[in-house]
């Protein structure tokens, strides 16, 4: 009886009344962790919420393109390694961070 009880489910979820509002989103731990140094260390230079450059380019949707604004690949490995060794006019922060803190901050940087 699952398949009739599963389409009972998706019935019931189909036919609420009103969609309930959107969610606020709601962060993991490693996200809030790696907001928290957001904002400590790469606010100043990057705004999180536009992509207009502030010092350096705007991270809003940074992870939702497929390359990132110097032109390489916006994936994990590309972004850790520019955190660590910076580029041109950015810091690198291999000195600062430990893998576990830029970990964070790149699961933080996937939410915008
Ligand atoms: C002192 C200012 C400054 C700080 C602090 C800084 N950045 Fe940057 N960042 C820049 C500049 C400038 C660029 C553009 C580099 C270039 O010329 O390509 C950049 C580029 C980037 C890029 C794009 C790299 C690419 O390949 O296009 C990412 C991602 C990034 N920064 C993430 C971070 C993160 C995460 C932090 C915090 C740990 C941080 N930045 C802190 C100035 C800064």
């Amino acid at each position: 009886m699952l398949p009739l009880a599963t389409s009972a489910i998706l019935l019931a979820v189909a036919c609420q009344p009103e969609p309930s509002p959107p969610k606020p989103k709601t962060l993991t731990a490693s996200e809030v962790h790696g907001e928290r140094l957001y904002k400590t260390t790469c606010a100043s230079c990057h705004h999180a919420d536009s992509t207009t450059p502030l010092n350096g380019p705007g991270m809003q949707g940074i992870f939702k393109n497929r390359f990132l604004p110097s032109g390489a690949p916006a994936n994990d490995e590309r972004v850790h390694e520019v955190i660590v060794q910076g580029r041109r006019n950015m810091p690198g922060f291999g000195q600062i961070f430990d893998d576990t803190q830029i970990r964070d901050i790149i699961a933080y940087l996937r939410t915008l």
